[in-house]
């Protein structure tokens, strides 16, 4: 499995990603096209797409450095979020004990800022735990949950059917899967033999169709601020999903 999220930089990377003001990642002396600034805030957005109401459990898989596990918070009654990277793992669990988290934003060269990334206000951290793990091998023990949420993930796993075949039984019927995905099928995380052999939605309906309904079909933008002039911007396909 790739190492690349432990790195200190990727770390840095997703920290303003997940944290990180509009004006830190885009600051306002530049003219940014619409639609990079309409990118903005993606791990929060895409926890949008689940319903409105107050529900029990929420699982965040892939989590990263945790910012849709805590937005998942305000509407589950305790949420997991669980990352292969114990890098991104330990930075979530300083922000859960209260604690603020610095890093360096790389601007070019040897210049680089100094931030801080810390949680919004008002969250109830006792609702939310991480835990260091492979989404591919979850502890049999986990249970089932009422929200489950997987951005950007899929793409990312070394063998994305073991995850496609534990999903049913992580969702309690009636809840939700927020599942989404780039699309990068890249031979670095995953063989191209583990590919889908054709279009990415399609193979999820085919795995996921036996037990769920797809109820709606979005694109989320995101973008990863590399330098102050190299930004990826990328267009996630998100689908939304209810046990049957
Ligand atoms: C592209 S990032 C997306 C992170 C976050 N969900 C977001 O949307 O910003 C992929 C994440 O999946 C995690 N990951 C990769 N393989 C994993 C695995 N087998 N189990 C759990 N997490 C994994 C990485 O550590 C990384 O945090």
């Amino acid at each position: 499995m790739s190492d690349i999220y432990e790195d200190p930089g990727v770390l840095a990377e997703y920290l303003l990603f997940h944290y990180g003001t509009a004006e830190e990642i885009l600051p306002p002396d530049v003219a940014w096209p619409e639609g990079m600034l309409r990118a903005l805030d993606f791990a929060v957005r895409t926890t949008f797409h689940f319903s409105k109401h107050h529900t029990g459990r929420g699982l965040d898989l892939g989590c990263a450095v945790g910012r849709s596990t805590y937005e998942m918070s305000s509407s589950c009654s305790h949420v997991i979020g669980i990352d292969f990277s114990q890098a991104f793992i330990d930075a979530a669990n300083t922000l859960r004990e209260g604690k603020t988290v610095d890093y360096v934003r790389r601007d070019e060269g040897h210049l680089a800022t100094g931030l801080t990334a810390k949680l919004p206000e008002g969250l109830d951290l006792t609702k939310v735990s991480f835990l260091q793990g492979d989404a591919m091998a979850l502890p049999g023990d986990i249970g089932a949950f009422d929200r489950v949420h997987a951005a950007n993930l899929i793409c990312r796993l070394t063998d994305p059917v073991l995850l496609l075949e534990r999903i049913p039984a992580l969702v309690n019927p009636g809840g939700e899967l927020v599942l989404a995905t780039p699309c990068t099928w890249l031979e670095g995380f995953t063989a191209p033999e583990k590919w889908p052999s054709g279009d990415t939605l399609a193979w999820l309906q085919g795995h996921l169709g036996g037990a769920f309904d797809l109820v709606k079909r979005a694109d989320e933008p995101f973008l990863i601020r590399e330098t102050a002039r190299k930004f990826q911007w990328t267009r996630s396909m998100l689908t939304v999903w209810r046990r049957r």
